[in-house]
């Protein structure tokens, strides 16, 4: 079985879509960098693994990633999902978990990187946001695209209507990737993604029907 561990700082909404999702392998640990994430308690509650590195416990970037590398380690995973972990993480780390280490990013990149996305998105005007499941390069949000989820905007729309339909197809889009990944369907090679070919088929693009 293959070994996955999950990086979160908050709510968890998308740790309990990969944990509830029976993907085909074991989920070794849930850490967070907040004490406080309301995620721990669904992840205990699940049976998983927890642990807490405070950034703030550290007088640098540097030692921090150190510590958490060291603690994900420890778990000795094949994938690593960031699941709303809000730390930017340094080069050192990044290229140490390279081609294992996936994030989800409430835009459909490259659109529309970092924070606030939602708002980022009314202010633009487009008529399509969505989300998408990348690799983690040291470029923030900027790592080879793997999936993407398309959600229109509708008028009338505000930041939390939005970031709701938004947040529903990332809890479909997650573990389906992650699905993928731990199948042996997609990988990082020579920094461009690699898809099985059924995916490649069509898969990794999730566009719902507009009415
Ligand atoms: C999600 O929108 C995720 O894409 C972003 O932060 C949010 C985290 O939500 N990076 P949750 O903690 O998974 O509920």
């Amino acid at each position: 079985m293959k070994r996955y561990v999950i990086l979160i700082s908050g709510r968890g909404s998308n740790m309990v879509s990969l944990l509830d999702a029976g993907l085909p392998g074991i989920c070794a640990a849930v850490i967070s960098n907040r004490a406080d994430a309301a995620g721990l308690a669904a992840a205990t509650s699940r049976g998983i693994a927890t642990a807490v590195i405070d950034h703030r416990g550290f007088a640098s970037r540097t030692e921090f990633d150190a510590a958490l590398a060291a603690e994900i380690e420890q778990h000795q995973p094949d994938l690593v999902l960031l699941a709303g972990f809000m730390r930017i993480l340094g080069d050192d780390f990044v290229r140490r978990f390279e081609g294992r280490l996936l994030n989800i990013h409430p835009s459909l990149l490259p659109a529309f990187p970092g924070v606030k996305t939602h708002a980022q998105a009314l202010a633009a005007g487009v008529r399509l946001h969505g989300c998408s499941v990348h690799f983690v390069t040291p470029a923030l949000d900027g790592g080879p695209i793997i999936a993407q989820a398309a959600v229109p905007v509708q008028a009338g729309d505000d930041e939390a209507s939005l970031g709701r339909r938004v947040l529903a197809e990332e809890h479909r889009l997650y573990p389906r990737v992650a699905r993928w990944f731990l199948e042996g369907k997609v990988r990082l090679v020579a920094g461009r993604v690699q898809l099985a070919g059924e995916i490649a088929a069509g898969g990794s693009l999730h566009v719902p029907q507009i009415d």
